[in-house]
Formats: C-alpha cells, structure tokens, sequence
C-alpha cells in the first residue's frame, strides 16, 4: 500500500492529498466506513455536524489503532449554528459527538450570505484556533467574495475552501482565485455522485491505465492540486479510490479531463443556497 503525499497548508500544517467523505452515511454506517478507510490507509477524514454522523465517525476513530496524531479530522459548522457564541457552542457540540478533545480542520460549511453571520463565525473559529482547540480553519462552499470579505475583516485567509468539484463542474477560475491565496481546494463529490463515472472519455484513459474509471477521476484531481474526499460506503471501492498514487495521466489525459467541464452544478448555489 503507497502512502499518501501530503500538502502543506498556508498556517503550515499538513494535510493528506486525497481523503475520506462520509456523506449521506449514518453512524452505524459511518462508524464501519471510518474503520475501513483507515484500514485502508486513509488519514483525512471528513465528516459535518449536518451530517448527523459526527457519532459515528468517532466510534470508528476511535475503533482504529492509528494514533490519533496521525489523522486530520475535518468537521463544519452547520447553518443554524452560525454567529460567535453559537459557533462556540456548535464546535462544541460536534468535538463531544465526535468524543475528541480537538479538531484538525473545521470549515464553515456553506456561507449563507442574506444572515451576514459567517464573519462572525469565522472571528470565533479564529479564537478557537489560537485557544489550540482546531489546528486548520476554512470554509466550504465559499465564492471569492465571500473570502475576500472575511479576509478584509479579520485578516485571516482560510486555509481551505472545500467546493463542489468533479469533471463536469472543474471549477477554474475558483481554483484561480485560491492559488493566488495560497488555499487548499478541497472537491465535493470529486465523483460528481457517480455520474462521471460512465462518461466514455473517462473510460477510454481507464482503458489506457488499465484503472477503474473513479481512480482516473480521482488521480485528475490529485495532480491538479485538488484535495479529493471521495465517499463509499463499499470496502473494494473505498480502498480503490485511494490507490491513485502509482500511475500518472499524461498530458494528453488531462486536457482530454479538462475538456468535459460543462459548468454543471449538482449542489446548492453558494449564492443563494441555505440549510440550518
Ligand atoms: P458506493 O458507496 O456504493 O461505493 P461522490 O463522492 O462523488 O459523491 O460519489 C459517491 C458515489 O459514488 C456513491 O454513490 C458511491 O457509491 C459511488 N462510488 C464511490 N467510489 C466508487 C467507485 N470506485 N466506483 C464506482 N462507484 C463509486
């Protein structure tokens, strides 16, 4: 089994540079699929307080010999707990869920922009940073103004914005305005929910790397720099889909990738899009 390489983060941490997503999964679900992805070599794991599976995801944390030290847990603030005081006692609420005593990565998880609260909750996310009880803080279904706003009132730039990604959505220019930050891009539903998976140019370069087309789709998005979270709640796919570090897509293969983004949103519009 290759290790997975790992990306440095603009406050200096590390971060592995593909991870494990547990959405739609329940905690009995989720408890069997974190034990399984760290089996399988996974040290990203992503979970969110709106995922109702916060419970589960520490169950299977702490089911695993990995030492803890060695594994960059991510979970997000949800809607209904944004603003300062109540992301104090959202993050709260998800470490004990989680049964942790911290959090490597928290994100805000959409900004819901017509409330106004999310500078607040990233003021109280940086407290909570420098009181060391999260390591990395970022946001998620962030657009640029959004960043810039909160880079304008705090002067704190997220470490991560983890978005909707996946061939049929490449994201561009978001990934244009995070280099010139210095953000991680994290991918959402890298497998655009399974949909990219029966495209014919993606199993053509399947084909080619005798690879199963997820890999080819995930390996896309490592060697562009994006951070994967792909989810499966099957053992053979979950170990799969982290094996993408021994076979490179060559030029030809990229461009070829590049070239069926469609703009094609599955998800919510940050713009506009709200859930508690
Ligand atoms: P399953 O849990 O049965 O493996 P995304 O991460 O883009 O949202 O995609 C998740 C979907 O893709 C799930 O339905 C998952 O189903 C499926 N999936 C995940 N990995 C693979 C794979 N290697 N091959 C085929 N389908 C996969």
């Amino acid at each position: 089994m290759n290790s997975i390489p790992q990306l440095i983060l603009n406050d200096g941490n590390a971060i592995p540079a593909i991870g494990f997503g547990t959405w739609p999964l329940d905690d009995q679900q989720a408890e069997a699929a974190v034990r399984q992805a760290l089996a399988s070599g996974y040290r990203l794991i992503d979970t969110a307080s709106r995922y109702g599976n916060e419970k589960g995801v520490g169950l299977g944390l702490a089911a695993s010999d990995v030492p803890r030290k060695d594994i960059v847990l991510t979970t997000k603030l949800r809607g209904s707990d944004q603003g300062y005081d109540q992301t104090l006692r959202g993050f709260d609420a998800s470490v004990k869920r989680l049964g942790l005593d911290y959090v490597d990565l928290y994100l805000i998880h959409w900004p819901l922009p017509a409330r106004g609260l999310f500078p607040d909750s990233w003021k109280a996310m940086v407290r909570l940073r420098d009181e060391g009880r999260i390591r990395s803080i970022g946001v998620s279904n962030f657009q640029p103004a959004h960043i810039r706003q909160l880079i304008d009132e705090t002067g704190v730039t997220p470490a991560v914005n983890q978005i909707e990604l996946h061939p049929d959505f490449a994201q561009s220019e978001l990934r244009d305005f995070h280099k010139l930050h210095g953000i991680v891009t994290e991918a959402w539903s890298p497998l655009g929910r399974g949909e990219a998976l029966g495209n014919a140019v993606v199993a053509g370069i399947a084909e080619k790397h005798r690879r199963m087309p997820a890999q080819v789709i995930l390996r896309w998005e490592v060697q562009l720099g994006i951070v994967p979270i792909p989810k499966s709640a099957n053992p053979a796919r979950i170990a799969a889909n982290r094996d993408v570090f021994d076979f490179t897509l060559d030029a030809d293969d990229m461009a070829a990738l590049a070239g069926l983004d469609r703009g094609h949103r599955l998800g919510g519009d940050p713009d506009i899009y709200e859930e508690f």
